[in-house]
């Protein structure tokens, strides 16, 4: 790694799908980039490590293949490379997978969050962003969401989890007066999109001819946000040390999920098999970011659309996930 760059930042989680456009972001502005992961197997680690190949090249990249619930290897990557700022990414994410897997979902992102929280207190990071979820809202009734209304309805392990995290952020800035952002990302799409991911499921099973459960006949509103839009809100909370915030980073043009399958079927120019089911418990009926306050504080503007950021996605899928 070359010592003439200035800024280096540890992105955890880096070869996931949200971490490794973050990757790319930085690494075209010039930064050094530490990316930890586990390749964790909770969806193909293979896709993870097509992602991370596409950045291994490069000079300013490193990977360290570790996991952050081992403390150990945190200290050696905070030791050898010095990382001014962190973007916390890594997680179990999924919502419904967390329902039988709480104590796992605990111990990587609440224990592995606060290993990764001692670590940059101890190395003294400038900056850490946190990746937290519009989850963490439950099922309420006020929309838009605003960050200082109610998240103690956690519907599921993944969201208590979460906020979980979050709270302790303000205790560590509260008692260390480091500097951490947790920015609530609104469900993300665009290309390397999870498997799990309501994106991903809609595009496979279209082209496969294969049913899709589609919740509450459709009815039911998601803020679909476009990745390159979640990483430039990234980018600029990495920028800019506030303290303590919390902001939602999402689109704030909430979709219906009826007609977010049938976007799909126009780009994929086949109809889907629908079996209509009720939602689980786990699913809120609709979220919605209010983002006045990332726009204020970080200047975060959205830009794509849905059709714009759905033909990306799609373009992406039938060249790398469809394609013999
Ligand atoms: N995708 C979304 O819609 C969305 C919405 C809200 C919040 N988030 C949050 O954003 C972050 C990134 O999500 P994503 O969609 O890119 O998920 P992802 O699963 O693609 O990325 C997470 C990465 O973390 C790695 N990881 C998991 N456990 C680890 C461990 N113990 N040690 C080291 N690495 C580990 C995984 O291998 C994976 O590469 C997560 O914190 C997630 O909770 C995502």
């Amino acid at each position: 790694m070359s010592e003439t760059t200035e800024r280096r930042t540890l992105v955890t989680g880096g070869a996931g799908f949200i971490g490794s456009h973050l990757v790319d972001a930085l690494l075209t502005r010039g930064e050094q980039v530490i990316c930890l992961d586990n390749f964790d197997d909770y969806y193909s680690p293979e896709r993870k490590r097509r992602n991370a190949a596409h950045h291994a090249q490069h000079d300013r990249y490193v990977l360290v293949e570790g996991d952050i619930r081992d403390r150990a290897t945190i200290d050696a990557i905070f030791e050898e490379y010095q990382p001014q700022r962190v973007a916390h990414l890594a997680a179990m994410a999924g919502v419904r997978a967390s329902i039988e897997r709480a104590p796992l979902y605990t111990e990587v992102n609440v224990n592995g969050t606060i290993n990764v929280f001692e670590a940059a207190r101890q190395h003294e990071v400038e900056n850490l962003v946190l990746a937290s979820t519009s989850s963490v809202y439950g099922r309420t009734e006020q929309t838009p969401f605003l960050e200082d209304q109610s998240t103690d309805g956690a519907l599921a392990p993944y969201p208590a989890t979460k906020k979980a995290c979050e709270v302790m952020a303000h205790a560590y800035h509260n008692m260390f007066g480091m500097n951490i952002t947790a920015l609530r990302f609104f469900t993300v799409y665009g290309p390397r999109v999870r498997s799990d991911m309501m994106a991903y499921i809609v595009m496979d099973r279209i082209l496969r001819g294969e049913t899709i459960r589609l919740f509450n006949g459709g009815e039911m509103h998601r803020d679909w946000t476009f990745v390159a839009d979640i990483t430039n809100g990234v980018v600029a909370a990495l920028d800019k040390p506030l303290g303590f915030e919390i902001m939602n980073i999402g689109r704030g043009q909430p979709v219906r999920l009826g007609d977010f399958v049938e976007i799909i079927e126009e780009l994929v120019g086949k109809n889907a098999v629908i079996d209509e089911v009720p939602a689980p418990a786990s699913e809120p009926p609709i979220t919605y970011a209010n983002v006045d306050k990332a726009r204020r504080l970080l200047g975060y503007e959205p830009q794509v659309s849905i059709q714009d950021g759905l033909l990306e996605t799609w373009n992406w899928f039938k060249d790398e996930i469809a394609a013999p």
